[in-house]
């Protein structure tokens, strides 16, 4: 494979099997609709911590979830990948097609990545139907980022001892129009999880 191909260009030498279950089968079998709810953010902002008390909560009312974490997705599928501007790229395709799979399989998806580039962020969203995807701008400033620093990474970055830090040499773009806004910072994990109950309830 030598050319780049667009996400929505099959490729012309593959055709894809018909699968005997669609989406929806699978999915009417669980009692729910799939999505996938897109956490955004600096590093340190908060984005795990609600995904993990989301997915509790999901759990709790009987509902199936799975997380994609960064962190944990970095530690296997995308190992390869460093922090440079391509592979954050490929890091954030990967993490949509992985997501869109598990939401084809009837799950409730909850990626939590920096996933620093709108083009991106834009390129997972049309992936999924309209109602299937909701992006969460996790808002915590880059000083309470710092100040918090969880994994010594903004000290290591102020340093020069890691380079492509998010927000200080490599840039995050902001969500225009995220789906719910949350600022960690102001909004207490509890109050901030009923927002996300209440933005999937709504869809
Ligand atoms: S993304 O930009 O490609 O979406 P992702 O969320 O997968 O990033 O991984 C970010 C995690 O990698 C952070 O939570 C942090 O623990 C770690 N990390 C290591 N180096 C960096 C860096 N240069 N910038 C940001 N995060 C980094």
């Amino acid at each position: 494979m030598n050319e780049p191909l667009s996400p929505h260009c099959p490729r012309p030498d593959i055709r894809p099997c018909s699968l005997p279950l669609s989406a929806a089968e699978r999915a009417a079998l669980k009692r729910q609709r799939p999505c996938c709810i897109w956490l955004t953010g600096l590093s340190g902002a908060g984005k795990s911590t609600l995904a993990n008390l989301l997915e509790l909560r999901l759990n709790g009312q009987g509902l199936h979830t799975f997380i994609l974490d960064g962190d944990n997705v970095r530690s296997g599928l995308c190992r390869d990948l460093g922090m440079g501007a391509e592979a954050r790229k490929e890091n954030i395709r990967r993490l949509a097609e992985v997501a869109r799979l598990m939401v084809e399989a009837g799950l409730i998806v909850i990626v939590s990545a920096i996933s620093p580039f709108r083009a991106e962020r834009t390129a997972a969203r049309a992936l999924f139907a309209a109602d299937e995807f909701l992006e969460v701008y996790v808002s915590t400033s880059f000083a309470a980022c710092a100040r918090r620093d969880p994994k010594g990474l903004y000290r290591a970055a102020s340093e020069g001892r890691i380079q492509n830090f998010t927000g200080l040499d490599s840039p995050y773009e902001a969500p225009l129009y995220p789906d719910c806004e949350i600022d960690t910072e102001t909004v207490g994990l509890a109050c901030a999880t009923d927002q996300l109950m209440a933005l999937l309830l709504n869809k």
